[in-house]
């Protein structure tokens, strides 16, 4: 079989780059404060795919829910040549989408687009076999700083599926979605997954759960500090934390000390300070309301012309037209 299809926009030496200035910008702000891509190294990426296996992390499942008993509604309506997805991980839902759209008779290319090079590897390898007529392009790159490397082919359905859009804070989302529609046409489409507001009782296990899975995805953040900017964390000295925002609707995810230190990040030249007890936030992940969505992504040029629930109204999925 030839190699598989990857367009690198995004290579390790620029991903440790942004990590240097996120870095020593986050880890000297009060409160300390990291962007939720870096979770995602090849173990993060593993350790993600595991928490969607959860009793608690419903989000998968029922978004899973509503592409299997809505796919065939999107491929007549989107008509989609190419399939984009952002953030594509696994690509193991977007399946659905693929033999909706193949069953229509449309669809000609899937580009999958994600920071994760070891993740994208994976679902390609996984998809050339299972589709071996389709053709497959993968993107390695930021979808904040790169949307534009979306290729134009036929009319295209952009799908940020899992509730993704929730670890941008409202101020990133509004410049996120409004540099998605200039890439699009009118006429094309967008499918966002989002998580819906619901009790902290549901909410705060899918973040905190018994196995353990979310506190170990969450300190990995500190092994990829570690790795790549020769810091010194101790994982074990930091506990995991999931709080319910209810000013903000967001379940916040902290690396909380558990004693008072002085870790060494040699690559920035930086001791950083702190006391016990005080956190650090690596994460955070807003649930909506319908009127609210629409309204952001009315402001950005979509119109939603679809929104989809699971039977027991968690999360839902949208699709919209750019107008
Ligand atoms: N869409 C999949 C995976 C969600 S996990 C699902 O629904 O299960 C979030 C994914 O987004 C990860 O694969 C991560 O590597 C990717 N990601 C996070 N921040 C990103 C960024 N800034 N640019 C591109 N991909 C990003
Ligand atoms: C990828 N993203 C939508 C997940 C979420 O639910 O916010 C990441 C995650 N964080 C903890 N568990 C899962």
């Amino acid at each position: 079989m030839p190699d598989i299809d990857l367009e690198i926009h995004l290579t390790d030496a620029d991903l440790a780059a942004g990590l240097r200035a996120d870095a020593r910008a986050g880890l000297t702000a009060t409160p300390k404060q990291l962007p939720p891509k870096y979770f995602y190294d090849a173990r993060g990426s593993e350790l993600f795919e595991e928490i969607t296996r959860l009793p608690e992390y419903y989000p998968t499942r029922a978004e899973r829910e509503i592409l299997a008993a809505r796919a065939a509604t999107i491929a007549r309506v989107t008509g989609a040549k190419t399939l984009v997805e952002l953030g594509s991980g696994s690509s193991e839902k977007t399946r659905l989408l693929l033999d909706a759209l193949r069953e229509h008779g449309t669809l000609g290319s899937f580009t999958p687009l994600d920071v994760s090079e070891s993740a994208l590897r994976g679902a390609l390898t996984d998809l050339r076999r299972e589709y071996p007529d389709l053709h497959l392009h993968g993107i390695v790159a930021d979808f904040v700083h790169s949307l534009d490397v979306i290729p134009e082919a036929g009319t295209r359905l952009v799908a940020f599926l899992g509730g993704t859009i929730g670890n941008f804070t409202p101020a990133e989302r509004a410049p996120f979605l409004a540099a998605l529609r200039s890439q699009l046409s009118p006429g094309e489409f967008l499918l966002l997954g989002a998580d819906l507001v619901k009790s902290p009782a549901v909410l705060v296990p899918a973040y905190d759960d018994r196995a353990g899975v979310t506190a170990e995805f969450n300190r990995n953040v500190l092994h990829v500090l570690n790795r790549e900017l020769t810091a010194h964390f101790d994982p074990t000295l930091f506990a995991h934390v999931a709080v319910w925002d209810e000013t903000n609707e967001w379940i916040e995810m902290r690396l909380r000390a558990l004693a008072p230190m002085e870790v060494a990040v040699r690559a920035l030249d930086l001791t950083v300070t702190f006391a016990e007890g005080e956190e650090l936030r690596t994460e955070v992940s807003a649930k909506f309301r319908r009127e609210g969505l629409t309204a952001e992504l009315a402001a950005a040029g979509f119109a939603v012309r679809d929104w989809w629930t699971d039977e027991a109204d968690r999360f839902a999925l949208t699709l919209a037209a750019a107008v």
